[in-house]
């Protein structure tokens, strides 16, 4: 079944056309890889699918859905890719109005807290303010916030972006362990190993189009039909 359908999204800003007629779909139960160079769409893409930012044509349904419904928020945790959290606040007291605003009837959160926060080597800080925290600890702490809620789909824009080694290792970990309790997890990576090793599918993007779906048979190649893909398309000009 498909819990994520992404059809022929298009999206400019000003005249640059940025999404030109994205489609995909993530399966239930699957880890989907989604990669793609610098500036072509994929964060784009995840913002249109978590109704952060409107297309101009094209739809995305989340369990069949429109992305608007708050229903559907509910059953989606969201890593965005620059998860900064400039507020004065420790980790604790974040997840705190988290709970209160999202799981107020959650009495099994702050377990949750407890093994997630351990499982990403967070935990010593969650008394620590944000603003305190390093790159790779909000990083983690994104993750957190992410799954916390235990929600059915992930959707995570560079989850492994700033860690280190350990760190990439403990996300990759869980990522498959979010799978086997049954969960899906749609995430972009520049990290091609880490998509050979852990997804089961993945898709390619270059300049607002989505190139290849690559099936778990092929994956191993991944790197080469990337390479292959950007020799033939080229990368749009950075300005
Ligand atoms: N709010 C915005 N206003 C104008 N242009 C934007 C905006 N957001 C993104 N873009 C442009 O859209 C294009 C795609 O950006 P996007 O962030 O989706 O790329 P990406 O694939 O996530 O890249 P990266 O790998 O660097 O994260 C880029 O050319 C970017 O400059
Ligand atoms: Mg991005």
């Amino acid at each position: 079944m498909e819990i994520l359908l992404v059809k022929e999204v298009r999206k400019s800003f000003g005249k640059a056309e940025v999404l030109k007629g994205v489609s995909f779909s993530v399966r239930s139960g699957e880890v989907f890889g989604f990669v793609g160079p610098n500036g072509a769409g994929k964060s784009t893409t995840m913002k249109v699918i978590m109704d952060l930012i409107r297309p101009d044509s094209g739809e995305v349904l989340l369990f069949g859905r429109p992305s608007s419904d708050p229903e559907v928020r509910k059953r989606v945790g969201f890593l965005p890719e620059h998860p900064y959290f400039y507020t004065n606040v420790t980790g604790r007291e974040f997840l705190k109005f988290l709970q209160l605003s999202l799981y107020p009837e959650g009495s099994l959160f702050w377990e949750r807290v407890s093994y997630y926060a351990e499982k990403l080597q967070i935990d010593w800080a969650m008394d620590k303010k944000l603003s305190e925290y390093s790159k790779g600890m909000l990083q983690r702490f994104g993750l957190l916030q992410a799954v916390v809620g235990e929600p059915e789909l992930l959707i995570l824009d560079e989850p492994m972006s700033g860690l280190d080694p350990i760190g990439r290792r403990l996300v990759a970990d869980l990522i498959l362990e979010l799978k086997e309790r049954g969960k899906t997890v749609f995430f972009s990576t520049h990290i091609l190993p880490d998509v050979e090793r852990i997804c089961d599918r993945a898709c390619v993007i270059i300049d607002g189009r989505i190139t290849d779906v690559v099936e778990s048979g092929e994956l191993q190649n991944i790197e080469e039909i990337f390479m292959e893909r950007v020799r033939e398309i080229g990368v749009r000009e950075v300005l």
